[in-house]
């Protein structure tokens, strides 16, 4: 994205500090052993104002400083380090790349960064994310109300970043979208490759393989969370991610996979018969999740409350769950009483952006929040019947059913954004013919 994107993050927020001052760490490395790391992702509130995609840095905002209001700590060229780990922006790459409009080594922030807090009134910080910087930001606090008597002030009033930021996350610009819209197309090719590839007697993970090749082929440096690839009984474990069990002729399997492009997330599902033919049962419950799906795409619009999708499904999955006899009674008591969550126990989404739950209240003052312009969500109802539920025929058990799309509210009404993977039954079965 252009360097232009992220500078106009950066007034926005400092627009709304009124002289504070705001620290953004970026994510530690975490080791995973000895000297061998897990691949690093930038913290996705750090990244979205700066764009730098290097470890040990530190985004301040000063709005007014003489110096300049952008600085960043980072680590300093080092030719013999770079030998190892590659080229470093450096504290000129970080002026001239990143727009930085001061750069230090992250060496000397305890030096430099107490000086920056004298005289402000407040500090805007994430709290509570990163326990040792929590505490390294009040040791900086403390040494400038050391300073107190030679006549310097220490910032009075601390404030939850978050909630300014996160809100500011939440309404997708067209780049933002143009990523995830990329995003959503590589894990929709994944989906339909995972489809034609599968065979029973296939390996969950032989699956999860095919899905990696086209997010690796796509550009996607990593998958936005770990894929859920489950046949028969793990269709119905909701977080199920070992995907080393053999598919079995007959069963459904569920692939729960999304890339990540540009620190930006796709979030689908789909499910489909091992053997490329839904039987009667699977099929019955199949449609009823995707009837399910349409009627809650349909609330995901603008003006609409944050949770009507999720009461279009409900209502939908329980009068679905009703006509099939898995449960029995009048609809609207069903699902007053909750009944329906023995077998869907989630909700229907959440919102998606640089991380896969996305930032971003779902509230304000205690009522719903209304569906805006911008805001993406998904939308994946799902019913899972696991093996030896009690009282349900045997002809239901292990049958995990969940459909999951990326949606954007326009103005017009909605964007599925993930819909190049199929989801009807014919469209599965069609894809899925030898
Ligand atoms: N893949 C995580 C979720 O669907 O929420
Ligand atoms: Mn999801
Ligand atoms: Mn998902």
């Amino acid at each position: 994205m252009d360097m232009k994107v992220f500078e106009r993050r950066r007034e926005r927020l400092m627009q709304h500090m009124n002289g504070g001052v705001a620290i953004i760490p970026t994510a530690p490395v975490y080791i995973r052993n000895r000297d061998v790391h897990f691949p690093y992702r930038a913290d996705s509130d750090f990244y979205y104002l700066t764009n730098f995609p290097e470890p040990e840095a530190v985004a301040v905002l000063i709005p007014g400083r003489e110096h300049g209001e952008f600085v960043l700590f980072c680590r300093e060229r080092n030719p013999e380090k770079e030998i190892w780990d590659g080229k470093r922006a450096g504290l000129e790459g970080a002026r001239e790349a990143y727009g930085a409009d001061d750069a230090f080594p992250i060496e000397d922030i305890d030096d430099i960064l107490p000086g920056m807090l004298e005289n402000r009134g407040k500090v805007f910080y994430s709290m509570g994310r990163h326990r040792d910087f929590d505490t390294r930001l009040m040791g900086w606090v403390n040494e400038v109300r050391a300073k107190n008597r030679n006549g310097v002030h220490a910032p009075g009033e601390f404030v939850d970043l978050d909630h300014i930021l996160h809100e500011m996350r939440l309404y997708k610009s067209p780049e933002e979208i143009r990523s995830m819209r990329r995003a959503a197309k590589i894990s929709s090719a994944a989906h339909r490759r995972a489809m034609q590839a599968c065979r029973p007697g296939m390996m969950e993970y032989e699956l999860e393989a095919e899905l990696m090749y086209e997010f690796k082929k796509g550009g996607s440096p990593f998958p936005a969370y770990s894929p859920i690839v489950g046949g028969g009984a793990n269709s119905c474990v909701l977080h199920y991610v070992e995907n080393n069990t053999a598919l079995r002729d007959g069963d459904l399997v569920l692939i729960d996979a999304g890339a990540e492009i540009d620190s930006y997330a796709a979030d689908i599902t789909r499910t489909f018969p091992v053997n490329g033919k839904f039987s009667g049962e699977q099929h019955a419950l199949y449609d009823v999740v995707l009837a399910a799906q349409h009627a809650a795409i349909d609330k995901a619009k603008l003006g609409n409350h944050w949770n009507d999708p999720h009461e279009a499904a409900v209502r939908v999955l329980t009068q679905g769950l009703k006509d099939s006899g898995l449960l029995e009674g009048d609809v609207d008591g069903l699902i007053e009483k909750g009944d329906y969550k023995r077998f869907y126990m989630h909700r229907t989404g959440h919102w998606l952006g640089m991380d896969v739950h996305d930032v971003g209240d779902y509230k304000i003052d205690d009522a719903w929040r209304l569906l805006e312009v911008g805001m993406v969500l998904t939308v994946e109802p799902g019913l899972y019947v696991a093996g030896g539920a009690k009282d349900v025929d045997e002809r239901w058990w292990n049958i995990g059913i969940r459909i999951e799309d990326d949606v954007l509210v326009t103005r017009e009404g909605n964007d599925v954004l993930s819909k190049d993977a199929p989801k009807t039954v014919a469209d599965i079965e069609t894809l899925m013919k030898p």
